[in-house]
């Protein structure tokens, strides 16, 4: 079969005033060179749209291991894509299912140790885009424990729609979650099992966290932060622990560059109640991957999980699924399908 010469991939051309518009992109194709040695040659089938690409086309990338993207580079992020050529002394063959780091593109082309294989068995590859974020913040950072009360802030996105059915499945009591959107809010607790879901802008939020858990939080899941995270610990019972693993209000705040998220803690509480803050951050836990993709295996399979997706058809449709975010027109996790 005659591999591809041409890639279509997506670049920045401008930088945005506030948050990146589709026209801040484009999508073209481009040379591609023949694999050299050492390298696979991949024809994507999906790439994630994450929250992060604003952080690093707004350059507040700067603590991150990650590089900003200026005009002119290309867009990256998770992908699952198909082999097409690979070394014949390596392990992997053509037909092969992969995940790498080289999404918004419709071919990649790189050294094979930045491919991971997928078991050919995986009940739901696609699930494997979302990250293990959830996971890690709730089992590393929070430790959730069987009879918790759990707060996942920003419930609706990707970590969030999984980290609600993942505390329940580590034995929370009690799950609540935030999100902006009350018709989100419905198809969590129906979809989902969220005990309750609290919709921040439509009555002042500590007042509705303090209805929703009347004893307090034992565990928080925060993705948002802000006026989210001083209300949780507000509402934190003695020894609560609390994963920061996101920052959305921050983020995505069109008055900011995507790298602060400024909140408010009332640190003597923190004191007297003994809580423990703690950030999360995936790379910090090498071993976390291959243990997500197991426990996600047999959650899938034992139809105890499931990873809902916002699907966007169409490479060319990618710049505009990315603006999905940021006006919260999206469910779960947010795939360019190919
Ligand atoms: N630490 C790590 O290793 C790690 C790994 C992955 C992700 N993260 C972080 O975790 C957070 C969540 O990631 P995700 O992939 O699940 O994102 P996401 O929730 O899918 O992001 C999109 C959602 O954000 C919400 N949103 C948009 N603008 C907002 C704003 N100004 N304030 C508050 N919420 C807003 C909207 O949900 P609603 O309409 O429901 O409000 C929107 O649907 C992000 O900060 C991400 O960078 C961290």
């Amino acid at each position: 079969m005659a591999l591809p010469t041409t890639a279509r991939v997506v670049r920045l051309t401008a930088e945005p005033d506030g948050l990146p518009a589709p026209e801040d992109f484009t999508v073209t194709d481009e040379p591609l060179p023949a694999p050299g040695p050492g390298e696979v040659l991949v024809r994507n089938r999906a790439f994630l749209v994450f929250p992060g690409l604003r952080t690093l086309i707004g350059g507040g990338g700067a603590d991150l291991p990650l590089p900003n993207i200026a005009p002119r580079d290309a867009l990256f992020g998770p992908a699952l894509g198909e082999v097409l050529a690979a070394p014949g002394d390596g392990p992997l063959r053509p037909g092969d299912l992969v995940t790498h780091p080289h999404g918004w593109r419709d071919h990649a082309l790189a050294d094979a140790a930045r491919f991971t294989p997928v078991d050919p068995d995986f009940p739901d590859p696609l699930a494997l885009l979302s990250s293990s974020a959830g996971y890690g913040g709730l089992t590393r950072s929070a430790g959730v424990r069987p009879g918790d009360v759990v707060l996942v802030t920003g419930a609706a996105g990707a970590v969030g729609t999984v980290a609600g059915q993942i505390a329940r499945l580590l034995g929370a009591a009690r799950v609540i979650g935030t999100t902006r959107s009350p018709a989100k809010a419905e198809r969590l607790t129906v979809e989902l099992g969220y005990d309750a879901v609290l919709v921040p802008g439509e009555r002042p939020f500590a007042e509705q966290l303090a209805e929703a858990a009347p004893g307090g939080v034992d565990a928080v899941l925060d993705l948002v932060g802000g006026e989210q995270l001083t209300a949780a610990v507000d509402a934190a019972r003695r020894g609560a622990r609390f994963a920061l693993v996101g920052a959305l209000d921050g983020q995505l705040a069109p008055g900011r560059r995507g790298g602060d998220a400024p909140a408010v803690i009332d640190g003597f509480r923190v004191v007297t109640l003994g809580l423990t803050l703690r950030g999360f951050s995936g790379l910090d836990h090498p071993d976390l991957d291959a243990e997500w993709r197991e426990r996600l295996a047999g959650w899938l399979r034992a139809g105890r999980l499931t990873v809902p997706r916002t699907t966007v058809a169409g490479i060319d449709r990618a710049p505009e699924a990315l603006t999905r975010l940021f006006t919260g027109d999206v469910f779960g996790t947010t795939v360019v399908e190919l």
